[in-house]
């Protein structure tokens, strides 16, 4: 007989930010749809700017973009982080293509048994990944929402203390999907307790560039002292490249921990069978980092997505049966139905609508996902349930990215005035 061939962890990997996608396509035929799922640039009509067109054209005409780089860095990629980080040395540093690279080559190269905690709510990418490996229940710690979104960190201290597989702590700050950023206390904290239990850190800083307040930026680097760690660094955001698929990592302390130094060493070689990452994009992000462009581009854009949030806060929060915790940086918004009636379910009122959600409802058990179902139904509005993020909690996420205001206005008065028929 045929042997099976499925991995015995393999439904734990699901991405359902697109997921909801093809239901919302087939919706479209018939109304307009808000695409409030994922964060997509192109998609919510950002315009690429000229002086960052530029820079790539001219990288285009150099014969030398269009071979392989070496397997770690392009050497341009390589001299501006380094320059930017004295702590950091060529040997710290790997470029990926794309967070998926570097997450799948991360957690394959761990030994089934050491198990990564992460949080409560948690982008899926990595949560789905390290549980199809472990091909076990997901390990996490909550962040409170009742608590500005902060980790709960006596919970953290607990599950290390008490489940020796856990060898590695997860953070995503500025964290996905909640929009919180976490104070230099806490994430003191996170460096104390790896410290304690002698693990090592994984710090997901993709969206450094885009908070808020300044004074609250803290990452990794600042912090770790002698903890073994790795942070992620992507262009995929605030450029914005996401289809460039271009980051590094940079780990802290290999010198000060052989295990984590022979881990790197096997990424190396995970990495070298693949030949090299991407070389383009290696080959401009210094020239587009260090244009006088930039800065003032990112600002611009950071103060677009700020306005979007307060509006959001002051529509959505307005009501008894929602609550929001305003971002503390761009693009994304978990809204919470607070008081609501969970045994209603409002019905769809387009017979051919309904011919397309109804199945989809009948596969779900989950509220939060057939409410984004029958959300979208009714009103064209695409939002990803927040049970997609690995979490018990049902509720929901949304993009603050919409380029037309008086759209996005349209957008958070759809979403209040369908989820009031649910409210108690
Ligand atoms: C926290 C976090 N990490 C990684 C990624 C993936 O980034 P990329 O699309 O560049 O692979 C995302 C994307 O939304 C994210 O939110």
């Amino acid at each position: 007989m045929r042997k099976n061939i499925l991995l015995p962890g393999h439904k734990e990997l699901r991405y359902i930010i697109r997921e909801i996608v093809k239901t919302a396509k087939e919706v479209e035929k018939y109304k307009p749809v808000y695409w409030e799922n994922i964060w997509d640039p192109i998609e919510k009509w950002e315009k690429i700017p000229t002086w960052m067109k530029e820079i790539i054209k001219n990288a285009c005409d150099k014969d030398e973009v269009y071979g392989y780089s070496p397997t770690r860095w392009h050497q341009k990629a390589i001299n501006y982080i380094i320059s930017k980080n004295p702590k950091l040395t060529e040997n710290d540093i790997i470029f990926f293509n794309g967070i998926w690279d570097a997450i799948s080559k991360i957690y394959k190269a761990l030994s089934f048994d050491s198990r990564i905690i992460w949080p409560n709510p948690a982008y899926p990418t990595h949560s789905s990944s390290e549980a199809a490996h472990a091909n076990s229940f997901h390990l996490t710690y909550k962040l409170d929402p009742n608590n500005n979104w902060y980790p709960d960190l006596e919970e953290l201290e607990n599950k290390v203390k008490y489940n020796p597989n856990i060898v590695w702590i997860l953070v995503i700050n500025p964290d996905n999907p909640t929009g919180a950023v976490f104070p230099k206390e806490i994430l003191k904290k996170f460096v104390k307790i790896a410290k304690k239990y002698n693990l090592f850190l994984i710090f997901d800083e993709i969206y450094e560039k885009l908070v808020y307040d300044k004074t609250n930026k803290v990452n990794l680097s600042d912090i770790i002292e002698d903890v073994p760690g790795i942070s992620m660094k992507w262009i995929s955001k605030d450029l914005p490249w996401p289809g460039g698929r271009c980051g590094w990592i940079e780990v802290y302390n290999q010198d000060k921990d052989e295990n984590l130094k022979q881990f790197v060493k096997t990424l190396l070689a995970a990495k070298m069978v693949e030949v090299c990452s991407t070389t383009l994009p290696q080959y401009v992000l210094p020239d587009i980092y260090e244009s006088k462009e930039y800065q003032k581009y990112l600002e611009k854009r950071i103060e677009k997505y700020k306005k979007r949030a307060d509006l959001a806060y002051e529509v959505l929060n307005n009501t008894p049966w929602l609550k929001v915790i305003k971002p503390k940086w761009a693009f994304y918004l978990t809204v919470i139905l607070d008081n609501i009636d969970k045994t209603k379910s409002i019905k769809i009122s387009d017979p051919e609508i309904k011919k397309i959600i109804y199945p989809q409802i009948e596969n779900t058990s989950r509220f939060d996902e057939k409410f984004c179902l029958w959300l979208l139904g009714e009103t064209g509005v695409c939002v990803v349930p927040l049970s997609g993020f690995n979490t018990g909690i049902e509720w929901f996420r949304m993009t603050l990215l919409e380029e037309d205001e008086e759209k996005f206005r349209k957008i958070l008065e759809l979403i209040k005035d369908y989820t009031a028929k649910y409210s108690k």
